[in-house]
């Protein structure tokens, strides 16, 4: 069974998770506006990602016999003024869901609950490849700068990632 505040937290992160989606699809829909498709790309596999993350949380939630009860989404932003500003917020993103992976794993370390650190743990691990992977973009759009030709080939190097379902932990 899990503890009340436990289970309140947990269902915060499918909030949290699926606001992240929400977020990506919003970032995608912006770069299809932009005539950036692989941009699009990435953000919407990005998004799939994170539903899947909503997913596991909500099993997770079940698993323990506990109740999931979902709340609601706020709105995302529509715009950005540029590609680089919009996957710096993507990065900034990621800080902060690692903050609430960090908190979690905190809360279920106070309160003796083994199987939610379990579960956690992989989450950890994710995280510091989700913020590597935003904050490998925006690196890459620094240096060649938003040029016309910088961005294409960006463009097109996004426009190659594939959703892979992640490989969820055992629990
Ligand atoms: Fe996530
Ligand atoms: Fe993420």
């Amino acid at each position: 069974m899990l503890k009340d505040d436990v289970e309140r937290e947990l269902n915060v992160q499918i909030g949290e998770e699926t606001a992240s989606a929400w977020l990506y699809l919003s970032m995608a829909a912006w770069f299809e506006s932009m005539n950036l498709p692989g941009f699009a790309n990435w953000m919407f596999v990005q998004a799939q990602e994170e539903l899947v993350h909503a997913r596991m949380f909500y099993d997770f939630v079940h698993e323990r016999r506990g109740r999931v009860i979902l709340g609601a989404i706020a709105a995302p932003p529509t715009e950005w003024a540029s590609p680089l500003e919009a996957f710096e917020a993507a990065f900034a993103h990621e800080v902060h869901i690692t903050e609430r992976i960090h908190f979690l794993t905190g809360l279920a370390d106070r309160v003796a609950d083994y199987p939610t650190r379990v579960f956690l743990h992989w989450f950890v691990t994710e995280q510091v490849e989700e913020e590597a992977s935003a904050d490998e973009i925006v690196q890459k759009l620094r240096m060649l700068g938003e040029t016309g030709s910088g961005l294409f080939m960006l463009d097109r190097e996004l426009g190659t990632r594939v959703f892979t379902p992640p490989a969820a932990p055992a629990t």
